[in-house]
């Protein structure tokens, strides 16, 4: 048995490439470092969804903005009704409202929709009327304008949409792979991405970036990294934002967020302390686990830049998940169509290792 699938490889697929020892990241043949920062969500979306949908338009903003505005119209009515519960589990059970087929308007309403119902789930959380989408606008700007109510700066928007475009793809993810069990049995994208979500949830998974700031303010000053660090190894406790099942070095998505911070500084808003704490704990953290674990590389995942350039665009940790979630959902779906098109059922063995029956059946 292969514990957590390590090392199978489960599917043959031409979205993504990760490659764990040079730390690469391919998509659809394009290097990250070509398309974040340099592309829009849109982009990459068209990229991803390339040859899955016939009727697939070239320019694909027009149809998203249109996708985000008819979502919220599906949903506004329940908007209120579900809003006290945490933002993840109420846009989630939004999204369960949306279509289940497997055509192109489907894809749209789902690679739309965490775009459009956590903005409006923010803004009902701070007592706020949620805002209706602005198709004319980009999905990462509009995102950022239905939260804050006002158009974002073009440097907040870059920032953002450098992450949707960062976190799209990632070869063969818990929740991708969750996405392209479900959709092996021919259910609707709907159903894949519904399980995609749940997959997502996890602290091992897409659940890692809110904690890495709850480390950050625990840790509090540079000075404390080391002994905090220290502690929570010693512990046995795991450091959010490091490790990876791929790569055994630092994942390029690290430096392409790094990158997209470095280019908000220069709107002043990135807090100082927190670059610096922050820079001062990654530090300690690698050393650290090059101690505590020798044989087994530790680098800097995708998550711990994630949480400083989330915060810095204005969500709270809180919703850090659902916004993974609307960067990769438009990953879910390229795999689902792809598994549907040409995979089998997904349907692995196990071997029994419960009790032998007593008497011979
Ligand atoms: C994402 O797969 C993807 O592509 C995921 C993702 C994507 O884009 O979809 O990249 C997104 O999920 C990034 C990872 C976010 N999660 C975290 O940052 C949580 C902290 N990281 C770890 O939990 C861990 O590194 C995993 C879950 C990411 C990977 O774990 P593996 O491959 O299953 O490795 P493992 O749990 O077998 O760890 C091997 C050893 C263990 O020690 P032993 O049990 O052998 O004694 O290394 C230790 C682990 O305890 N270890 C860590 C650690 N990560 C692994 N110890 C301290 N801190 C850590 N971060």
């Amino acid at each position: 048995m292969k514990d957590g699938l390590e090392d199978v490889i489960a599917a043959e697929t031409v979205l993504s490439d990760v490659d764990g020892l040079a730390g690469r990241l391919t998509i659809r043949g394009e290097p990250l470092q070509t398309l974040a920062g340099r592309v829009s969500y849109e982009q990459v979306l068209s990229l991803l969804w390339d040859g899955f949908f016939p009727d697939l338009p070239h320019d694909l903003a027009p149809a998203l903005g249109e996708a985000r505005k008819a979502v919220f119209d599906m949903v506004r009515r329940e908007l209120p009704l579900i809003a006290d519960g945490p933002a993840y589990d109420a846009m989630r059970a939004l999204m369960a409202r949306l279509p289940d087929d497997t055509d192109l308007e489907t894809a749209l309403l789902l690679g739309a929709a965490p775009g459009a119902i956590l903005p409006a789930l923010l803004r009902l959380r701070a007592g706020e009327t949620p805002l209706e989408p602005d198709p004319a606008l980009g999905h990462a700007a509009d995102m950022l304008r239905m939260i804050g109510g006002t158009v974002p700066k073009p440097e907040m928007a870059v920032a953002l949409d450098t992450y949707l475009v960062t976190v799209a793809d990632h070869g063969l993810n818990a929740s991708t792979f969750a996405a392209r069990v479900v959709a092996s049995t021919q259910a609707g994208l709907n159903s894949s991405v519904l399980a995609a979500l749940g997959a997502l949830k996890g602290p091992l998974h897409g659940g890692a970036p809110g904690p890495v700031l709850d480390m950050l303010d625990a840790i509090g000053v540079p000075a404390n990294a080391e002994p905090w660090i220290a502690a929570e190894l010693a512990r046995g406790e795991r450091l959010m934002g490091f490790g990876h099942r791929i790569y055994r070095v630092r994942d390029p998505r690290a430096d392409a967020l790094k990158g997209a911070l470095a280019r908000l500084d220069k709107l002043n808003a990135i807090n100082g302390a927190r670059a610096a704490l922050a820079s001062r704990v990654e530090a300690v953290a690698l050393a650290a686990l090059k101690a505590h674990k020798p044989d087994r590389p530790l680098e800097t995942n995708v998550e711990f830049y994630t949480a400083l350039l989330l915060e810095a665009v204005g969500f709270q940790r809180d919703t850090f998940t659902a916004v993974f979630a609307a960067g990769r959902v438009g990953g879910w779906i390229a795999h689902a169509k792809e598994q549907a098109a040409n995979g089998r059922l997904i349907r692995p063995k196990s071997r029994y290792v419960g009790p032998v029956p007593r008497v011979a059946a």
